[in-house]
């Protein structure tokens, strides 16, 4: 039986900051983040905007096309957790009018916690192949303002439902994982910005590459000949290259952008978006793929600081352009406001009150849904005025 993705969705923030913008704040040459880095834009989330809202945008489009009947389970993956004991998707699941008999349950691995999600909803099809899962990453990049982590935030959430006979990838069985207890990337609870050891981050990164692939290779049997594709966790579009560099060693300028570039699109605009980072690169390739890549295979890789990978692939379905939201996605990405950088620095300072009072957060552009307010330390989200 094949069990797979069977509709995917995309949303970011409608507000970005371009990186040229932070460049010439920061004294910086602007080449630096759009070549060194491999990133133009980073998204931005308003004061109005969270991993919550984010996340209901992305499924939203899926309820609109029925999409979510019968979901018996939602697996939120993110490491922006907006409370200690209630799981974001619980909000998701109230503001889209979820039914009743649906499991909710939040994950976390730093980023590779989407795929540990996926891996959990495919164990729930596969003992109930009727049955259907929404799974969720959503995320906020956010690192220190100056620091060299800065021009690698972001914003993003990305919703898919995972069944049998999926319209658009069927994942394969074999899988190559590696975990190790490492200080690379991490948020204490009091702090709002995450830490990181920035360029060790980038090597743990290849070696649980290296890892995950020298065991995927030996359990399938395959090489990377026999991939059409291929998705990288991508914290930068620079580092995903880097890392395909590694695995295909001396590969040209050329086949390295033909096998990995279209999935580098929306990331290069949105920026980080942890969770849901390897699902955005997913979502760039199959929207902006001029080649058809009905049954063509590819080859999916996810890390989570801290760390785990994983090495795994999926082949793509007979028909999957029908399942896709292009249109959607591109407009969404066409149609951001850019910020300038005070308005930048502005968002960033606006704090969430903390005193339990009651408080009414001002209107920006966001998708469907806002986080409106808070009182009695109860979090209040609300459908938008668009
Ligand atoms: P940095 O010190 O600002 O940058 O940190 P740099 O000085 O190393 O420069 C970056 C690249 O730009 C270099 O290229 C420079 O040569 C080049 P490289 O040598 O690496 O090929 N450069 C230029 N190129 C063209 N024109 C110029 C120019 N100047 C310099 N004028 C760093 C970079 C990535 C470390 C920093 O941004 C950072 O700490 N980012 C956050 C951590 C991160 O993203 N790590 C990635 C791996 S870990 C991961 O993916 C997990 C994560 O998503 C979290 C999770 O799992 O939850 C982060």
């Amino acid at each position: 039986m094949k069990i797979g993705i069977d509709q995917i969705s995309f949303y970011t923030a409608q507000y970005f900051l371009d990186l040229k913008t932070l460049a010439e704040a920061r004294g910086v040459d602007p080449e630096k983040f759009y070549t060194g880095i491999g990133q133009e834009k980073m998204g931005i989330p308003p004061p109005d905007e969270d991993v919550v809202t984010m996340a209901a945008s992305a499924a939203f489009r899926l309820k609109e096309r029925g999409a979510l009947e019968g979901v018996e389970a939602m697996l939120f993956a993110t490491e922006s957790g907006i409370d200690q004991s209630k799981a974001a998707g619980m909000f998701v699941h109230g503001v889209l009018e979820l039914p009743a008999r649906c499991r909710v349950v939040e994950l976390k691995q730093a980023c590779y916690s989407a795929t540990a999600a996926l891996r959990m909803a495919m164990g729930l099809v596969a003992m109930k192949p009727k049955s259907k899962v929404l799974v969720i990453a959503s995320d906020i990049a956010r690192y220190e303002l100056g620091s060299p982590g800065e021009s690698t935030q972001g914003c993003g959430a990305v919703a898919f439902t995972v069944s049998a006979d999926p319209r658009v990838l069927a994942i394969d069985p074999e899988a190559g994982f590696y975990a190790d207890d490492v200080m690379d990337f991490w948020r204490p609870n009091y702090l709002s910005e995450a830490l990181v050891d920035g360029k060790y981050s980038t090597l743990v990164y290849i070696k649980a590459l290296q890892e995950s692939w020298k065991q995927y290779a030996a359990e399938s049997g395959r090489s990377l000949e026999d991939f059409a594709r291929f998705c990288y966790h991508i914290p930068f579009t620079r580092m995903a290259a880097k890392a395909h560099q590694k695995l295909a060693k001396g590969i040209s300028d050329e086949e390295l952008q033909r096998v990995i570039g279209e999935s580098l699109i929306y990331s290069r605009s949105a920026g980080n978006c942890y969770s849901a980072s390897l699902y955005v690169g997913l979502c760039s390739l199959l929207d902006n793929a001029v080649e058809d890549l009905n049954g063509k295979r590819i080859g999916l890789y996810s890390y989570g600081s801290g760390c785990v990978g994983e090495f795994f692939s999926g082949v793509v379905q007979a028909g999957y352009r029908a399942a896709l939201l292009t249109p959607a996605h591109e407009n969404l990405l066409a149609g951001r406001t850019e910020l300038t950088f005070q308005q930048y620095e502005d968002i960033y300072h606006y704090g969430i009150p903390t005193d339990g009072g009651e408080y009414i957060f001002p209107q920006y552009r966001t998708g469907p849904f806002r986080f409106s307010g808070m009182q009695g330390h109860k979090r209040i989200y609300a459908k938008a005025r668009i």
